[in-house]
């Protein structure tokens, strides 16, 4: 074979595509029942979005990044996440003149240059939720009570919530310093990988996974435990917030993200069912990102998840997917003649809603049934040479062979209640 998909794609086949249909449309219909707004951006941005949103610390945009000159000469990079962009469309849309709220969700493809692994693309897709404009504790349980419901309803069922707090700007500042003095007391026994970010990023030293920085990291100092009092009751509300509706979670001094907007809580969802790109969802707050944006500052939350994993661990749960429906109708006609009629029936059947298909092949009348089979038809109606000349069709019922025939003009009055009894017995019309 002389193409094939470039390393880090994938192709989502007609076999799977039900599985795909059925988490989108949970995810609709979740953020629909909590009030959230789709909302939709383009495919690349400026990349001066992404290195002053994200950060040019971060391995996104380090390292990460789908980059191109277009021809008027600028710059622009294929989104790596969807945060950035959102900021981007709020701030141009002038939102905030609109409602001094808003809870937006998205769901788009996403490109970053990693390396590929078991649940790491370079292009994945992602849905995430954002709420634009509230610093209230409670916005942060509401996203992280939407993630889950979103999970439940897909049929996950192992992951845990890991939190943690990275305090406002100022305290972040002065935290660092006290990171940092103690990483360098220490740098000699790092890891090569966490002695280059010590100069970059020193935070995500915290989430090496390096097992002698792990052990170092333990020592160093926590933020939580340098929180201001006010951040502190803040994240209590948080996590007291979390326990009253019954999402359990567990404190992680270690989640850090590896984006540089957040501010306060950050969480992440974990599913065992995975390898080592075990996050299925993560997220926090963003106080400042809208200022470093160029907007006034607004606070923010959101967090975003890739629908790769999350299928992932559905089907290693065992989840049973909805099959799609099954054809309804199969018409088989054996002449030019019949051929022409079927065109019609097919018009009058499908005007009812219900899902029907013919040959378009010319094949024979054996590859026609064995095809009905495949499809999974109910029923098959056959217009051959003898039908044609008594202006009816032959109808077979294929789950239990049992076979009649209909006058041309009766069809659609006999079909139908057919149709919808056997929607109902075999209960295939799941979605
Ligand atoms: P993120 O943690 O970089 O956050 O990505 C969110 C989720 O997208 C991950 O937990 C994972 O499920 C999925 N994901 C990320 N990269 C890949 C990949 N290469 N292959 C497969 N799946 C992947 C963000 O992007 C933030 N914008 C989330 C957010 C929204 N924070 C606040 N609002």
């Amino acid at each position: 074979m002389k193409f094939q998909k470039p390393k880090g794609t994938k192709d989502i086949l007609p076999s799977e595509i039900y599985k795909w249909h059925f988490a989108e449309q949970k995810i609709h219909e979740v953020m629909d029942v909590y009030n959230f707004k789709e909302i939709r951006t383009p495919t690349f941005e400026h990349t001066e979005i992404f290195t002053r949103g994200v950060g040019e610390g971060t391995d996104i945009v380090g390292k990460e990044m789908y980059t191109f000159i277009d021809k008027g000469g600028e710059s622009m990079t294929l989104s790596p996440e969807g945060t950035a962009p959102v900021m981007r469309a709020y701030l141009e849309n002038s939102f905030s003149s609109e409602s001094p709220l808003h809870k937006l969700y998205y769901i788009t493809n996403m490109f970053r240059y990693e390396k590929p692994q078991a649940g790491r693309f370079r292009e994945h897709t992602q849905f995430g939720a954002e709420i634009i404009g509230s610093d209230d504790y409670k916005t942060d349980v509401e996203l992280i009570s939407l993630a889950k419901e979103i999970y439940n309803q897909i049929g996950i069922t192992d992951f845990s919530l890991k939190i943690n707090s990275m305090g406002k700007k100022g305290e972040r500042e002065i935290y660092l310093e006290k990171l940092i003095a103690f990483l360098k007391s220490n740098e000699n026994s790092l890891s090569m990988d966490s002695k280059r970010r010590l100069v970059i990023n020193p935070l995500r030293i915290l989430d090496s996974k390096d097992e002698n920085d792990r052990k170092i990291t333990s020592e160093a100092p926590k933020i939580l435990e340098n929180l201001s009092d006010e951040s502190r009751k803040r994240f209590d509300n948080v996590l007291n917030g979390l326990t009253s509706i019954g999402i359990n979670y567990e404190i992680d001094f270690r989640l850090v993200r590896g984006l540089d907007y957040y501010t306060d809580t950050t969480f992440e969802f974990i599913s065992s069912s995975l390898g080592a790109q075990d996050a299925i969802g993560g997220g926090g707050r963003y106080d400042g990102l809208i200022e470093t944006l160029g907007g006034k500052p607004t606070p923010g939350v959101g967090f975003g998840s890739g629908i790769e994993r999350i299928l992932m661990v559905a089907e290693r749960n065992n989840f049973e997917f909805p099959k799609p429906n099954h054809v309804d109708v199969y018409i088989i006609a054996l002449n030019e003649e019949a051929k022409q009629k079927s065109i019609l029936f097919l018009k009058d059947l499908r005007e009812k809603k219900f899902k029907c298909d013919m040959d378009f092949a010319s094949r024979s009348f054996k590859s026609q049934m064995r095809e009905a089979n495949k499809i999974g038809a109910i029923f098959v109606m056959i217009i051959g040479e003898e039908e044609m000349k008594k202006n009816c069709v032959t109808l077979k019922n294929m789950w239990d062979s049992s076979q009649e025939e209909i006058p041309f003009t009766e069809i659609l009055n006999t079909l139908t209640p057919k149709i919808i009894s056997s929607r109902t017995r075999f209960k295939y019309s799941a979605y």
